[in-house]
């Protein structure tokens, strides 16, 4: 990245942070996570339908999770708070924990996806929130620093 790029990030940087706050409502955070987990609730009663032993297909899980992360966002909206931040990947993060921590890439198995278009529709969100996380920690982080 030469010196012109990284000038234009710092200056752009601050814009998306300043985008990334809060909506008008504000964010109950309490009541956020008094919800958050129907979404785990309705994620384990399916996974439960899944054998065990094809928790790492992600053709298997795949649907189930885009489910539940639409799911953590639309709670997370319905009480004023972003989506997503920093309580509900905490959340997120445990999920995954609790069902694909014997998941290595090389065992995570993706044959026969159902549909190339539908594929690349849910993953391109699940990328896109990694990538908001990201985002939303660091501006996070750079207001702890900057005050
Ligand atoms: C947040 O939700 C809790 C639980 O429903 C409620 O008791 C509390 O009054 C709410 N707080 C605000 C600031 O609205
Ligand atoms: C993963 O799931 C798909 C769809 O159910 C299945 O066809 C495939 O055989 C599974 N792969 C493995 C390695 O079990
Ligand atoms: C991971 O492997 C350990 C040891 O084999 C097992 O006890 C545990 O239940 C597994 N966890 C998951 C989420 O499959």
């Amino acid at each position: 990245m030469n010196k012109h790029m990284v000038a234009l990030l710092q200056l752009l940087l601050p814009l998306v942070c300043e985008g990334l706050h809060p909506p008008k409502q504000k964010c109950n955070e309490t009541l956020m996570l008094k919800k958050l987990p129907e979404c785990e609730k309705s994620f384990e009663d399916t996974m439960m339908l899944i054998n065990p032993n094809q928790w790492c297909n992600l053709t298997e899980f795949i649907m189930y999770y885009y489910i539940f992360s639409k799911c953590t966002e639309n709670k997370a909206m319905d009480v004023g708070c972003f989506w997503p931040n920093s309580l509900a990947d905490g959340f997120i993060t445990g999920i995954h924990r609790q069902f694909f921590s014997n998941c290595t890439s090389d065992k995570i198995t993706w044959e026969d996806p159902p549909d190339e278009i539908l594929t690349t529709l849910i993953l391109i969100p699940i990328f896109l929130t990694a990538a908001m996380i990201s985002l939303v920690v660091w501006c996070s982080k750079r207001a702890d620093v900057f005050g």
